[in-house]
């Protein structure tokens, strides 16, 4: 017979009928009436099925007397009607067999709750928890319904190279990728000499996927990648990663506008399908973690999204009366605190800020007619802050080179970057989502390292 699953007991309406389960136990409880209740779980839903084991059974005394968190059991019974509260249905077990046991002195997660600094420290057991199992579901969930949202919408999936040589976001903050020695490195006029290395030349991880994306954009209208991108960016706060996940789509004759609705439509779809279909890893994290997240992100989907340009969020800061870590003058990136404010406490919404000064953005983005600013978008949201950044590109090949000069960029090393602009251009737009912050705000988890299986951060790649 072939194993069931948890979630499919739960929810079928067939009743006494013989069922294979496998799983590891949450909690036993032994009744004075001469048997044992026992639950357990197997990860495929949030909720444990609770499992009746009668003092009949042949290895009552020598397994199942023994059985505590995190033994691995396989189950041989029936699925019958429960007559006790919490539960639909129970198993009456004919058999019960010890896979493996967790000796309960030893193993780690015997408390009710453990603090998730302590729970990073065991990556490797913290998807036991009822908290990690709901963030790994939800985050699997919000996967499948990216790829729906522009499946459904006639995007292709393009995969994106993981080593590139170019800087997208002109940041510097790249991890180098080399097989030279480091101890001894070949040198060339005092400078480490790179056409030794095995790409013969300088090769970094991707810190985004956009360049690349937009070359498939130019060939097949409406694409889109969606891995893992890298920063060595300094920052121990609780949203930045070293590694993070990122959706990138990029669509040809699309403009900024065009592109702020596509985030808006596709934010709204994927929080709603999280909503419906991870009920149960909802609810807990309602009750939980957040106990108004479920209505936040209800408010999500009901509400439009705000369109602030930069300029006037400056004004709106300026003479908002709160007292801000960081002054706010225009030229320069708003703060955290900054983007709080305009999301959570001025607009109470999602806020798309658009049309920032050119001189703190990336090179590819699309000049503005009054020369000082670009086409840019950040879609703030409350409590999280910036969870896109994206831009109409600039498909003029003469500005667009100027602005690489301006900013210093090595020509020759985009040069098909630019020739994209002399055969065929034409106006096209894209964003980033970060995946994690998104799972963060959808989870109302406090830290984004507890919202990736194994976060890497500075000083920390220990799982
Ligand atoms: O705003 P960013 O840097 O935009 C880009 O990389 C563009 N190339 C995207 C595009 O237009 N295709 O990054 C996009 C998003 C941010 O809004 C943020 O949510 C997330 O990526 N992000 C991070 N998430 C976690 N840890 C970090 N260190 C992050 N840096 C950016
Ligand atoms: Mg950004």
């Amino acid at each position: 017979m072939k194993r069931k699953k948890i979630s499919g007991l739960l929810s079928t309406s067939q009743r006494d009928i013989d069922i294979n389960v496998y799983g590891w136990v949450r909690t036993r409880r032994d009744s004075k009436g001469g048997f044992s209740f026992i639950e357990i779980y197997d990860g495929s839903c949030f909720k444990g099925i609770q499992i009746i084991a009668d003092s009949s059974l042949p290895n009552y005394e020598q397994d199942i007397q023994k059985l505590s968190a995190g033994c691995a059991v396989f189950v041989q019974g029936m699925l019958v009607e429960s007559l006790g509260s919490g539960q639909s249905v129970e198993v009456q077990a004919k058999k019960i067999d010890v896979l493996g046991f967790a000796d309960p002195e030893k193993y780690p997660l015997q408390k009710k709750r453990h603090s998730f600094e302590f729970l990073r420290q065991i990556a490797h057991l913290r998807p036991r928890t009822n908290t990690f199992g709901a963030v790994s579901r939800v985050r699997s969930a919000l996967s499948y319904a990216i790829h729906s949202f522009f499946q459904e919408n006639n995007f292709h999936y393009i995969h994106t190279p993981i080593i590139t040589g170019s800087d997208c976001e002109g940041a510097g903050e790249m991890f180098r990728v080399t097989t030279l020695n480091l101890e001894q490195p070949p040198k060339k006029n005092g400078q480490v000499d790179y056409s030794h290395d095995f790409f013969a030349k300088a090769s970094y991880l991707t810190v985004s996927g956009q360049l690349e994306a937009e070359i498939y954009a130019l060939a097949l209208g409406n694409v889109y990648t969606f891995g893992p991108t890298f920063r060595a960016e300094n920052s121990n706060t609780s949203r930045h990663l070293a590694e993070f996940w990122m959706v990138e789509p990029e669509m040809a004759f699309c403009d900024l506008k065009e592109d702020a609705e596509t985030a808006e439509n596709f934010l709204k779809y994927i929080i709603k399908h999280v909503l419906i279909n991870r009920k149960d890893d909802m609810e807990f994290f309602n009750k939980f973690i957040d106990k108004s997240i479920i209505e936040k992100l209800e408010n999500i989907i009901s509400s439009e999204f705000i369109v602030l340009s930069y300029t006037e969020a400056v004004k709106i800061l300026k003479s908002s009366k709160f007292n801000f870590s960081y002054p706010v003058q225009w030229g320069h990136n708003l703060q955290a605190e900054h983007e709080r404010y305009l999301a959570q406490t001025y607009c109470r919404a999602p806020v798309v800020l658009i049309d920032f000064p050119k001189e703190i953005k990336p090179f590819y983005m699309r000049c503005n007619d009054d020369n000082k600013t670009v086409a840019a978008m950040d879609i703030l949201f409350p409590a999280i802050g910036e969870i896109i950044g994206g831009s109409q590109r600039e498909e003029r090949y003469d500005i667009l080179k100027n602005n690489m000069i301006e900013k210093k960029l090595n020509l020759d090393e985009y040069w098909w970057y630019l020739e994209l602009r002399e055969y065929g251009t034409v106006p096209h737009a894209g964003f980033g989502l970060g995946f994690d912050r998104l799972i963060q705000f959808v989870t109302g988890m406090g830290n984004i390292r507890d919202v990736i299986a194994f976060a890497r951060t500075p000083k920390n790649a220990d799982f």
